[in-house]
């Protein structure tokens, strides 16, 4: 009847990750259970186990061992963030913001927005490169802006960010694939990059060089740049323009929270990190740590990172059955967390997509 009898049995980490989240990924594997798919999944409990060494070895070896990991967002108690994401070099975050009807939107005029983020995920900001500005003292820098040296005694901090072409090259490649697919499925065709290539001239412009030349092995798609604040605002004013989005990975990490602001919050956006070898996938976080233990997280941006991921394994049906599922729940209205408008709770909104499946 369908082709997943053929998928191969697959193998899931499954990390609640911290405060609330776990109340999310719960109701998930409620769903994902009764989808009765060939999926064994290795379940851990929340996270304090990453703290300790010796456990943390141990699911080190599961995620290696594994297909994929399911994430519940950290608060940083869970740092197995820092494995599936440098380890496992997932370097493309991706970050579909897609309405859906019956999210709580704040924009009048939300249906059919539906782009995606692609987040460069391991360099720029994130490499830990900071410290006290004495320690520049050696390099005597020379700021281009002042036109004079920086004063390294000044009690201060610095905090350096690197592009390198080998990762912009990878991540831009990933959206322009992405952009194809879509295209294939409907979509624009369109890869719009955005950084702060006016004032970072370096490390920006290198940035938006490497994808507009990567994009120009794609004639089929049409390619746009934009100025990271100016795009800001354009996803506020004019979302329904874009389809695939990249970026460098702290403009990322702040416009995909906007983003998910955009269509009804953080509750409802789902994403996915992949690598050439790994992917893995996880809401975007987001842990709730205000309404944890009160069992009314919207699970709705787990649950649609893990149809996210069942789309990775290759259970192509099962994922658009779960998101047709969650999109129901929501075209009816009935059953809707808080942060929705309504006073379901976690456990009643999976029940209603189980219902739906
Ligand atoms: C995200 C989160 C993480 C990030 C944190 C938890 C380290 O905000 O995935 O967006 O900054 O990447
Ligand atoms: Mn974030």
């Amino acid at each position: 009847m369908n082709t997943e009898a053929e998928v191969a049995r697959k193998r899931v980490v499954v990390l609640p990750g911290d405060d609330a989240a776990p109340e999310a990924v719960g109701a998930t594997m409620d769903v994902l259970r009764a989808m009765k798919l060939d999926i064994e999944y290795i379940e851990f409990p929340t996270g304090e186990h990453w703290v300790r060494k010796e456990t943390e070895a141990k699911a080190r070896e599961a995620i290696d061992n594994s297909d994929s990991t399911l994430f519940g967002s950290t608060s940083g108690k869970t740092t197995a963030i820092l494995y599936l994401r440098w380890g496992k070099q997932t370097y493309a975050n991706v970050r579909p913001c897609r309405y859906l009807k019956g999210f709580r939107s704040p924009l009048k005029n939300p249906d059919n927005i539906d782009y995606v983020i692609v987040r460069e995920n391991l360099e720029d900001a994130y490499l830990g490169l900071e410290g006290p500005l004495e320690q520049l003292a050696p390099m005597k820098p020379y700021s281009r802006i002042l036109r004079a040296p920086i004063d390294t005694s000044a009690n201060g901090r610095y905090s350096i960010k690197v592009i390198t072409e080998k990762n912009t090259r990878q991540v831009a490649r990933f959206a322009c694939e992405l952009a194809m697919k879509r295209k294939r499925a409907g979509g624009k065709g369109k890869v719009t990059c955005t950084s702060k290539y006016n004032m970072l001239r370096e490390a920006d412009e290198f940035f938006r060089r490497i994808c507009e030349e990567t994009a120009k092995s794609y004639p089929e798609l049409h390619y746009e740049n934009f100025i990271v604040d100016d795009f800001a605002r354009r996803i506020v004013q004019s979302p329904h323009d874009f389809d695939v989005v990249v970026m460098p990975n702290l403009y990322g990490d702040i416009l995909s929270d906007a983003a998910a602001g955009t269509i009804g919050g953080l509750g409802v956006a789902p994403s996915g990190c992949y690598g050439d070898h790994y992917a893995y996938f996880e809401s975007v976080p987001g842990t709730a740590p205000d309404i944890m233990g009160q069992h009314i997280i919207n699970p709705t941006a787990t649950m649609l990172s893990a149809a996210m991921m069942l789309e990775y394994l290759g259970f192509s049906d099962a994922a658009k059955r779960f998101e047709e599922a969650v999109r129901k729940v929501y075209a009816e209205g009935r059953v809707l967390t808080p942060d929705q408008g309504g006073n379901a709770k976690t456990d009643d909104f999976a029940r209603a997509v189980i219902a739906n499946l």
